[in-house]
């Protein structure tokens, strides 16, 4: 196949990427990305290869988005917007890129008459505590942040090009991504990149908020599956193994990188924080699919790729993420480092 990768510079797109090209030998793969504080062609030097072809170009810009679906046989858009903290900060880009850039690509790939692939999140069910039970896809779409928002907008899209025009369009639906190359502003390469600095790990609330850990390898396997195997019109829910509460998660993390918990600072709260997502992936597992990587075994290696790999985060962590950092947090990084 020749596939269009949209986002492909990120953290997820990154490792399909990857992944895709060795598992499949005979593909050929066209990234588009606009390369956004969270993409980087650096990502892609292990993916490296004549079969793979780079276009620097924005999802809601119609004219790029033509020229690059030229010749492909299916859309896979990773293209987002990503982070729940940036989208209550400022949610005009989630909705410019989450909507209106899924759009643009719904409608190139509707004229070119090819699938369309739309990956989105657990969060646009919204918050499950209140229930033991997991969501299937049939559980109504309930977003609470900007971000989740725009992806229940994105994924309303697909499912209205698939009503509407007879558009192959569907959906994947992840729980919590995490492994090599995830930008330090999400909590697990934050933690261990603030643990390895000796800088404080900042936890939101009590800690006590439960989220449902995918290694993005596993992710990123069941994107194949869905390609090949999903039906038009249908979501697919995604999700990790392992139910954890993120202040078991920073201990762990803290235990890796041998220090004690006087590391942690408890924060005032994300406003409108969902205290647990929870996914059944029922419905992918009978096409075959199923989690492989366990939450200890996967961060023990997600641990070890950001300890030894320094050249990758360093110039984020002296860059625009800096500011960031100190705006959001309130906090200079490093400030521990003497500790
Ligand atoms: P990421 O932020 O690491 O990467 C997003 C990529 O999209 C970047 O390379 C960025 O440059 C590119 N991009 C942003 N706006 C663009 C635009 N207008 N045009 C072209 N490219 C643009 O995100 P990620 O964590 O890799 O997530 C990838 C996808 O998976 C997103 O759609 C996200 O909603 C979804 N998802 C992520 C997770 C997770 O845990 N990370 C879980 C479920 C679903
Ligand atoms: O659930 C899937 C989603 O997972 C994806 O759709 C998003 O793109 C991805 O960013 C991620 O969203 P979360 O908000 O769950 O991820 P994040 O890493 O930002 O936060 C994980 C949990 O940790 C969440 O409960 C908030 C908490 N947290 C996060 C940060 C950044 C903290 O306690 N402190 C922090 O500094």
């Amino acid at each position: 196949m020749k596939l269009l990768v949209t986002g492909g510079a990120g953290f997820i797109g990154s490792n399909f990427v990857e992944r895709r090209l060795e598992v499949h030998p005979e593909d050929h793969i066209v990234v588009l990305d606009k390369l956004t504080y969270a993409g980087r062609r650096e990502n892609l030097e292990g993916a490296a290869s004549d079969r793979l072809e780079f276009v620097q170009g924005d999802i809601r810009d119609r004219t790029a988005v033509s020229a690059a679906i030229t010749g492909c046989d299916a859309v896979i858009n990773f293209a987002a917007e990503s982070h729940v903290d940036r989208s209550i900060e400022t949610p005009g880009e989630f909705i410019e890129t989450d909507v209106f850039g899924t759009y643009v690509l719904l409608d190139a790939a509707r004229e070119a008459g090819i699938r369309h692939l739309q990956i989105s999140t657990d969060e646009v069910y919204g918050d499950f505590s209140g229930t033991e039970g997991s969501a299937t896809e049939s559980s109504p779409l309930d977003p609470s942040s900007p971000y989740s928002a725009s992806k229940a907008g994105g994924d309303l899209l697909v499912g209205a090009f698939a009503r509407t025009y007879g558009s192959d369009a569907l959906i994947v639906r992840a729980s919590n991504n995490y492994g090599a190359r995830q930008h330090p502003e999400k909590l697990i390469p934050l933690c261990i990149l603030n643990a390895l600095a000796g800088d404080q790990l900042p936890v939101y609330g009590d800690g006590k908020q439960v989220r449902n850990w995918l290694n993005v390898q596993d992710f990123c396997a069941a994107i194949d599956v869905v390609l090949e195997c999903g039906a038009t019109g249908e979501a697919y829910n995604v999700g990790g193994p392992d139910e954890l509460e993120n202040i078991e998660v920073v201990k762990r993390i803290i235990e890796l990188a041998g220090g004690d918990e006087s590391r942690i600072d408890f924060i005032e709260d994300r406003p409108g924080h969902d205290l647990r997502y929870s996914l059944s992936s029922a419905r992918l597992e009978a096409l075959g699919w199923k989690a492989e990587i366990g939450f200890h075994e996967g961060i023990e290696s997600t641990f070890a790729w950001y300890r030894d790999n320094p050249q990758w985060w360093e110039p984020i962590r002296s860059g625009e993420y800096r500011d960031y950092y100190l705006s959001h947090y309130g906090q200079e990084l490093g400030a521990g480092s003497d500790r």
